[in-house]
C-alpha cells in the first residue's frame, strides 16, 4: 500500500483543509440526519443551511482534521496511537456517538476525501478505509 502522507494538509497540489471535512459532515447530516442526535446543538436543527453556518460545526470539522494530522504523525508509536484513539473512543462513547454513525460517515468521508487525493486515491486506501473495525 502506498505510504500514508503525513503533511496531509499541504499535499497533493489541492490543500487537504478542515473544509473537506465539513463538506463530509454536512452531508453527512443530510444524508442520515440521526447523527446530529450526539450533538446538543444540533439536535433539533432540521434546515442544512443554519447547519452549515454553524461554528460548532466547523469546530467539529476542525477537531478532526487535527485528529487525523496527529494520528498520522505517530503512525510508527504503536502505543501512544492506541491510547490516543482509545481516548478518543471514550470521549464519543460519552457523547453518545453510536457504532453506526461511523458507519453511516464513513461513505461520506470518502466522497470528501477522495477528490483532495486525487490520483493518489487508490483501491487499496478505500479498502483500508472501509475496514469495519467495530465488527471485530
Ligand atoms: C471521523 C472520526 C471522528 C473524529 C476523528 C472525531 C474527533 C473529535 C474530536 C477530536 C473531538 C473533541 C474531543 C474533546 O476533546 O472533547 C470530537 C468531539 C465530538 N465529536 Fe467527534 N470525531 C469523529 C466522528 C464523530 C461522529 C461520527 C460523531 C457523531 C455523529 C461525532 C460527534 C462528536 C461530538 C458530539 C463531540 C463533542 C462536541 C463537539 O466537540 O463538537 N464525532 N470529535
Amino acid at each position: 500500500m502506498e505510504s500514508i502522507p503525513t503533511d496531509l494538509g499541504q499535499r497533493h497540489g489541492t490543500p487537504w483543509t478542515d473544509h473537506h471535512i465539513f463538506f463530509y459532515f454536512w452531508r453527512l447530516f443530510d444524508t442520515h440526519p440521526e447523527c446530529k442526535d450526539a450533538f446538543l446543538v444540533f439536535r433539533d436543527i432540521d434546515d442544512l443551511e443554519t447547519l452549515r453556518n454553524s461554528r460548532e460545526l466547523r469546530a467539529h470539522s476542525l477537531s478532526i482534521m487535527s485528529f487525523i494530522e496527529k494520528t498520522v504523525a505517530r503512525i510508527d508509536q504503536d502505543e501512544l496511537l492506541f491510547e490516543l484513539i482509545l481516548d478518543l473512543g471514550k470521549k464519543h462513547y460519552q457523547y453518545n456517538v453510536l457504532p453506526k454513525y461511523y458507519q453511516a460517515s464513513l461513505a461520506e468521508f470518502i466522497q470528501a476525501v477522495q477528490p483532495v487525493l486525487k490520483e493518489h486515491w487508490s483501491s487499496d486506501l478505500e479498502e483500508a478505509w472501509k475496514v469495519n473495525r467495530f465488527a471485530q
